[in-house]
């Protein structure tokens, strides 16, 4: 269903309404097992935007209208529809089949009985206090709630807190603030900003994800003109 088919297609809902249940009642339960496909992309909660937006507070509004995520498609805010029962059916079962042009790399859940339970878990996770409320109810454990939020770098030690980074021959050397010199193949070193305040505080780059065999890791940057300004060219 197209969102524009939707206005017809809401009108149906709510003579079906009238006349009988559409719908057998889906289960919070079986949709919070659902909701985990959708925790690596979402949080639920408030202001904390991962790839997609948190989907806190969110029922009964307006498609692509939290203020603060910037990354929306064009094609899913110039639409007027209100998330509820029937546009998160529709954008559950295809979302790039409801709004064509949308973004979210999601090839939609083709089960209709999962979708009802995961829509019966949504309604009350998208409510207000939602994430709150479906810990409070063990519906999920608080880290999927959360979603795949990452790691808090304003906190982290003098293991990884970089004290001077130099890229000589292909290779970055990174010293950390105990000391230690870490070397890596250039290709193996991601430079990455993260101004949130989950990022790096105190004008120093973090380095993270280099575990005891790990030979990728990523230098992490708070502002992008810490790059250029803290990393040497030197051999
Ligand atoms: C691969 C990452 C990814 C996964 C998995 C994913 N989403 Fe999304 N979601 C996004 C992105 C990105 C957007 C914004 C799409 C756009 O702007 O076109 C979005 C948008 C949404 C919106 C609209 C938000 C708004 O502000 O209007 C809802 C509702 C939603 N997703 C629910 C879900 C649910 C429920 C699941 C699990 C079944 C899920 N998403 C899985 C990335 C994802």
């Amino acid at each position: 269903m197209s969102a524009k088919s939707y206005v017809i297609a809401g009108a149906v809902a709510l003579i079906s309404a009238a006349t009988g249940p559409a719908h057998a009642q889906g289960s919070p339960q079986r949709g919070a097992m659902a909701y985990r496909a959708c925790a690596a992309c979402h949080s639920l909660e408030p202001g904390m935007h991962l790839t997609g937006p948190s989907l806190a507070d969110l029922w009964g509004k307006k498609a692509a209208s939290v203020a603060d995520f910037p990354r929306y498609s064009k094609a899913l805010k110039a639409q007027e529809f209100l998330w509820d029962e029937t546009t998160l059916n529709a954008w559950l079962a295809n979302p790039a089949g409801f709004v064509a042009g949308s973004q979210m790399t999601f090839r939609g859940i083709e089960d209709e009985k999962t979708r009802q339970d995961l829509i019966a878990f949504l309604r009350l996770a998208m409510a207000p206090g939602g994430a709150k409320a479906v810990v409070a109810q063990r519906l999920v454990p608080d880290s999927l709630a959360r979603g795949q939020t990452p790691e808090d770098l304003s906190k982290v030690g003098p293991t990884q807190q970089v004290k001077a980074a130099r890229y000589c021959q292909n290779s970055y050397f990174v010293t950390t603030a105990d000391g230690q010199e870490h070397s890596f193949w250039a290709l193996n070193l991601r430079l990455k900003v993260d101004s949130s305040a989950l990022g790096p505080k105190g004008g120093r780059p973090v380095l993270t994800g280099s575990g005891m065999q790990g030979d990728r890791a990523s230098l992490v940057f708070s502002d992008p003109a810490q790059i250029s300004a803290f990393l040497q060219s030197k051999c």
